[in-house]
């Protein structure tokens, strides 16, 4: 009887995680103009996050992983243009004013960055920011946001949060301050939260404290995660699924076992290889690196634009551009000999 309840509420939570579609991106495209020309930093990007999902996003430096999730922020420096279509919850978030996307932005949806003094603001304490937000966009009194504002804090792990919680943010140490940004990044309860790199300036066990609560998130709430990242590790520990771009393409995409068991595009696989792996003993000549550089996204390459770098390269990959197609259930890759050459 027990079995049979919980294969229900398992089947339950399937069938509701296949429907609840968060995020549907279409044709994605950022660029900026500069003197030297356009920079097209994001391309024809399309995927889509499902509620309690926690997608990873990884790729080398330069790749375009921030600028698509600014892009969809509404958050793209002065000379970016973003083309395409994000529909959060389905609303197009792409071309909305900054009223109506700063209405969403903190509400349905938060970022978190590397950097938190990006989203604190220096010259309010920080119990003003945390509740600013509870009263603005959840219509909370002062007494009651500073309740649940507390709480988070406390939950993200800020000890003896009471004794702090009217102190500046330059009162708080790097750590602190970026988990008073992430207790603000979830303190409404966002159906999206966008995290880029934010526990690279962490150390080890309070990165493994952030990550634990955005799976409790993630599982409690339901909140779809986008995790931008470098670290595999961080990939493993919370993914369902990745996506690998490279120069401003998804080149890649799979559930996260997948990549990591047997990468399919060339390029997935040297990043891979030229990951350490606490599993292995690895000496450090055997870290394999990618040899070359990525293209000049000014001057994208008509074919593949890995091709120059990628040793199964042929004349096809670099007169013809592989797009992201079906490879494998479940499983998208970008690559002619996934396809077959002729
Ligand atoms: N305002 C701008 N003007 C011109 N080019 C820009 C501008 N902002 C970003 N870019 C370019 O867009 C490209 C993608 O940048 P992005 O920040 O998305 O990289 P990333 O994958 O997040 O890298 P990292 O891992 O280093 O954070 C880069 O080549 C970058 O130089
Ligand atoms: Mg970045």
């Amino acid at each position: 009887m027990v079995c049979v309840m919980r294969l229900t509420r398992v089947i339950a939570r399937e069938v509701k995680f296949m429907s609840d579609i968060i995020l549907e991106v279409k044709d994605l495209c950022a660029s900026f103009s500069t003197p030297e020309g356009p920079v097209n930093a994001v391309n024809n990007l399309n995927f889509t996050i499902r509620a309690g999902e926690a997608m990873g996003v990884v790729g080398e430096s330069g790749s375009g992983k921030s600028q698509t999730f600014l892009a969809i922020m509404g958050l793209l420096a002065a000379n970016g243009t973003t083309t395409g279509s994000a529909k959060l919850l389905g609303q197009e978030l792409i071309g909305l004013g900054m009223d109506e996307i700063n209405k969403i932005r903190g509400h349905t949806m938060s970022m978190i960055f590397q950097d938190p003094m990006t989203s604190l603001n220096p010259y309010l304490k920080v119990s003003r920011q945390l509740t600013e937000v509870l009263v603005q966009h959840k219509g909370a009194s002062e007494k009651e946001a500073r309740v649940q504002a507390l709480r988070m804090l406390d939950r993200v792990g800020i000890p003896e949060a009471a004794k702090r919680f009217d102190m500046y943010p330059h009162e708080f140490s790097g750590g602190m301050r970026q988990r008073v940004m992430i207790a603000m990044a979830l303190l409404c309860e966002p159906a999206l939260l966008i995290a880029d790199e934010p526990t690279t300036a962490l150390d080890v066990t309070v990165q493994a404290q952030i990550l634990g609560l955005m799976r409790e998130l993630k599982d409690e709430f339901d909140t779809a995660i986008v995790m931008i990242t470098h670290d595999l590790g961080v990939v493993a520990g919370l993914c369902d699924t990745v996506n690998v771009m490279y120069a401003g393409r998804i080149v890649e995409r799979a559930p996260v076992d997948f990549v990591f068991a047997e990468p399919r595009h060339p390029y997935s696989q040297g990043l891979l290889a030229s990951t350490p792996r606490l599993d292995e003993k690895i000496h450090d000549n055997e870290l394999v690196t990618i040899s070359g550089q990525p293209p000049n996204l000014q001057r994208l390459p008509k074919g593949c634009s890995f091709a120059p770098r990628c040793v199964h390269a042929r004349d096809r990959c670099l007169g013809e551009r592989p797009v992201l197609h079906q490879a494998l259930p479940d499983r998208y890759n970008a690559c002619h000999m996934e396809e077959g050459w002729s």
